[in-house]
């Protein structure tokens, strides 16, 4: 176990820590400094980019509230580009959603509490569908563990799962410990994951992830046998993969033979690490689907939509008539993109909602009258039991809004 000298810090950041730059910057190195010594980082290294999690007032209650007025009112300033994960409702349009004035109230002045410290108000745990798009081996403090995982595994870049206030302080600061997946010995595969099941759908790859994320744990999946060419969007099928894995387990990296950007490096899969073959999915889409045959609310959007899953919603809903309520979660820049497309007006057209900077997870439902959900998002169906006491269907997007223009799974 290193012993808490080893980490070393430069001059500036011993300035930064002992106060030289301000109480907010000496909050900042404090938090940094701390689960860098935990961690046993040697040195600290600079982020590019932080991405922001802890965001709605369901979550962050009056106490997280008054922490983050206070760090702002101390002068707190973010160093580096920072973007927030989604709140618990959309900004704009939180009325018609039906969340409450007192809610509202709060919400914004979360929101008001980042802005201040310079965050841009993006709400998505989908950045790199609005510009930020973080170069391989590129360091960056985000929070979100979708984000996270799409950013190690997908972009290659490399993040720990950092917590909400972590990830600010790593904004603040410009840094964050080397520790954990920023360094290389720690990005090499722990577990085969043999894949014999058809994967065919999004829901399949949900289905999978919610198997390997429970038997890896907070491991690193290497995937072999993974053939993404029944989609055109391969992006999407790993956006979910991630997510999945990073709700049933604790997966903040992996690997897929012949796709990911880190699973052809010579040193990635070391010899003799233990190997599991799935054959079939039954078990995951079991996992994710309860007895459930009313539905009150469709979710898709889990991660955020992307503008191509928007489009082909839209498509499916042309000419028909939703009875359910229905939710297609976005960012708010995409949900934009799609109003110029004419997308949204086609949602609409149905009875659907496009709805901006919030999803089912954070939003408080409990508040909405919501009881159970169909959702194509493995992550979403797992955490709206654990997190929201709902009861869910998991299944693909057509059967999803099947359920929504019937208002019962088939
Ligand atoms: Fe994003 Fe909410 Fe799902 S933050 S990953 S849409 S639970």
């Amino acid at each position: 176990m290193p012993r808490d000298n080893d980490l070393h810090l430069t001059d500036e950041e011993q300035a930064m820590l002992a106060g030289e730059a301000g109480p907010a910057v000496r909050k900042a190195m404090e938090i940094v400094t701390a689960l860098a010594k935990i961690y046993g980082a040697r040195h600290l290294v600079p982020v590019e980019s932080a991405q922001v999690a802890g965001v709605s007032y369901k979550n962050l209650g009056d106490a997280g509230l008054q922490f983050l007025q206070e760090w702002a009112d101390e002068g707190a300033r973010v160093r580096v580009p920072a973007f927030l994960n989604p709140a618990g409702m959309d900004l704009q349009r939180w009325r018609e959603l039906g969340i409450p004035e007192e809610f509202a109230r709060f919400q914004m002045a979360v929101i008001a509490a980042f802005t201040r410290m310079g965050i841009a108000p993006s709400l998505t745990c989908t950045p790199y569908y609005v510009g930020l798009r973080p170069a391989l081996g590129s360091h960056v403090a985000w929070s979100e563990s979708s984000a996270v995982s799409f950013a190690n595994s997908v972009l290659g870049a490399r993040t720990n799962r950092e917590g909400g206030p972590s990830a600010l302080a790593a904004a603040i600061a410009g840094r964050t410990g080397a520790y954990g997946l920023h360094l290389d010995e720690n990005r090499r595969a722990t577990h085969i994951i043999e894949v014999r099941a058809s994967v065919r759908s999004t829901a399949d790859i949900g289905a999978l992830g919610a198997l390997a994320g429970e038997l890896v744990r907070d491991g690193v999946p290497y995937f072999r046998g993974l053939d993404l060419r029944w989609t055109r969007r391969p992006e999407e099928a790993l956006k979910a993969l991630g997510a999945a894995m990073a709700a049933s387990g604790a997966v903040g990296l992996y690997h897929v033979e012949g796709i990911t950007p880190e699973a052809g490096l010579s040193d990635i899969l070391p010899a003799g690490i233990p190997r599991f073959t799935i054959h079939d999915l039954s078990a995951g889409y079991q996992k994710l689907n309860g007895p459930l045959e009313e539905v009150d609310l469709v979710s898709l959007g889990c991660p955020h939509a992307s503008l191509e899953e928007l489009d082909e919603i839209a498509r499916f809903l042309a000419g028909k008539q939703v009875r359910t309520r229905l939710w297609i979660t976005t960012a708010r820049q995409v949900r934009e993109e799609a109003e110029r497309a004419g997308i949204v007006a086609q949602i609409e057209a149905a009875g659907g909602q496009v709805v901006a900077d919030t999803c089912v997870i954070v939003a408080p439902m409990e508040l909405l009258s919501v009881r159970s959900l169909a959702t194509n998002s493995a992550k979403a169906a797992l955490y709206a039991r654990s997190h929201s006491g709902l009861e869910t269907r998991f299944g693909t997007t057509e059967q999803c809004l099947e359920a929504a223009l019937t208002g019962r799974w088939r």
